[in-house]
C-alpha cells in the first residue's frame, strides 16, 4: 500500500472536501518522522468516509492536518471551495467553526476544571454570542440531542462523569457550531462495547438531524464497517485501497485490507478455519525511514521485486473502488 494517486477523486464540484497530495512529516533529530506521505481523499456532502489502519499509520495526524492543527508540511486541504492552506491565520479562524474534530480521548480532551455548562457553549460565546439565556437554552437542548439530561449534568465537571458521558459531552460541544465537517478520531475505541454502539448509533442518528457530513477514523475494521459509506484504508502513511463499504468484505482487493478483515472476529466462522486466518506478521516499519517502492512490501505475502522499486499508484478495479497494489 503504499500507494499514492488522485484516480479515486471524483467530479469537483459534488465535492464538500477535497485533501489532495497531503503531507505531513515532523523533524526527529536529523531525521524526519514521514507521518503522512502524499494522500488524496475526498467527501460529499452527508457521505461518511471510514479511515482505517493500523495504529501509528498517520490517522490523527491526517485528521489534524485537515483542520490545520498543525499546517500540513505540503498539499491542499479544501473546504467547500476555500484552500484552507492560502488563508491567514485570523481567516482560518473563522472557518474553523464549519470544521469539527473530536479527538481520540473524550476525557483528556476536555479541560477538567470547566464545567459541563462551560465547556459546551465556549464556542459559541467565543463567536460572539453573548446573551445567557439564549446560551443555556441551545447547550441544554443540544445535551439532550446527545442524550444527556441537562439537569444531571449541566453543573458537572469532566472528573464527574463515565467515559461514554464525556464522550456526548465531546459530540454535543462539537455539534453546537453546526459544523459542515465532522472529523471524529476513534471515538468509541476508549469506551466499553455496551457504550460503544450507543455512542455509534447517535453519530447516526445527529448526522441524519444536523446534516453534516463526517471522517470516522479508527484501527478496528468493525466500527468503520458499520458507520462508513467509503472506506479508506491507510498503511504507514500512505493509502492501500478506496471502496464502498457495505460490500467491502467480499470486494476488498489490496493484501493488506484483507489481512486486516480477515482479522476481525467472525463468530460464524469455524474453529479449523479460524487456525487458517492469516495474521499481519511482523511490526509496523519506522515512518523515520519507510521502505522504498510499495511500503507495505516488508509485510506482504504477495510481494515480488517491482514491490520494492516502484510505488504503486491508485487505480480503478471496479465501480468507485480504488486499489494501490501490483499484484492484484
Ligand atoms: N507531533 C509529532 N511529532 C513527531 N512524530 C509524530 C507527531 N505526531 C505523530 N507522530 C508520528 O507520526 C506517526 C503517525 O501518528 P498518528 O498519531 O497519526 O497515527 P495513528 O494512525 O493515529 O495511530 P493510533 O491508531 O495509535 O492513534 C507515528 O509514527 C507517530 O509517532
Ligand atoms: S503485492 Fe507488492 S504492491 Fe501489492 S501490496 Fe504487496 S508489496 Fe505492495
Ligand atoms: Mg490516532
Amino acid at each position: 500500500m503504499a500507494g499514492s494517486g488522485t484516480a479515486h477523486l471524483r467530479v469537483e464540484d459534488k465535492r464538500v472536501l477535497t485533501v489532495e497530495n497531503l503531507v505531513v512529516e515532523f523533524p526527529a533529530g536529523k531525521q524526519t518522522v514521514h507521518a503522512v506521505s502524499g494522500i488524496s481523499f475526498d467527501l460529499i456532502p452527508g457521505e461518511t468516509l471510514g479511515i482505517v489502519g493500523e495504529s501509528g499509520c498517520g490517522k490523527s495526524t491526517a485528521g489534524r492536518a485537515i483542520m490545520q492543527l498543525p499546517r500540513p508540511t505540503s498539499g491542499e486541504v479544501v473546504l467547500d471551495g476555500i484552500d484552507l492552506g492560502g488563508l491567514s491565520a485570523g481567516n482560518l479562524r473563522q472557518i474553523r467553526a464549519q470544521m469539527q474534530m473530536i479527538m481520540q480521548d473524550p476525557i483528556s480532551s476536555l479541560n477538567p476544571r470547566r464545567k459541563v455548562k462551560h465547556l459546551i457553549t465556549e464556542g459559541l460565546r467565543i463567536w460572539g454570542v453573548k446573551d445567557r439565556t439564549k446560551l443555556e437554552e441551545m447547550g441544554r437542548d443540544m445535551l439532550n440531542s446527545v442524550g444527556l439530561d441537562p439537569d444531571m449534568v449541566w453543573e458537572k465537571t469532566p472528573g464527574e462523569l463515565s467515559g461514554g458521558q464525556c464522550q456526548r459531552v465531546c459530540i454535543a460541544r462539537a455539534l453546537m457550531l453546526k459544523p459542515k465537517l465532522l472529523i471524529c478520531d476513534e471515538p468509541v475505541s476508549s469506551l466499553d462495547v455496551s457504550v460503544q454502539a450507543q455512542i455509534l448509533n447517535l453519530l447516526e442518528e445527529t448526522k441524519r438531524e444536523f446534516e453534516f457530513t463526517m471522517i470516522f477514523i479508527a484501527h478496528n475494521m468493525a466500527v468503520v464497517k458499520n458507520i462508513s459509506d467509503r472506506m479508506m484504508v491507510m498503511y504507514l502513511g500512505k493509502v492501500c485501497e478506496v471502496a464502498p463499504t457495505p460490500d467491502v468484505q467480499h470486494t476488498a482487493l489490496h493484501p493488506y485490507t484483507r489481512l486486516l478483515l480477515a482479522s476481525i472476529p467472525d463468530p460464524n466462522r469455524d474453529r479449523n478455519a479460524e487456525d487458517e486466518v492469516e495474521a499481519i506478521e511482523g511490526d509496523l516499519p519506522s515512518p523515520l525511514n519507510p521502505p522504498s517502492g510499495c511500503r507495505f512490501r516488508t509485510r506482504c505475502p504477495l510481494a515480488t521485486e517491482r514491490c520494492a522499486v516502484e510505488e504503486p499508484l491508485l487505480r480503478e478495479v471496479g465501480t468507485d473502488h480504488f486499489v494501490a497494489c501490483h499484484n492484484v
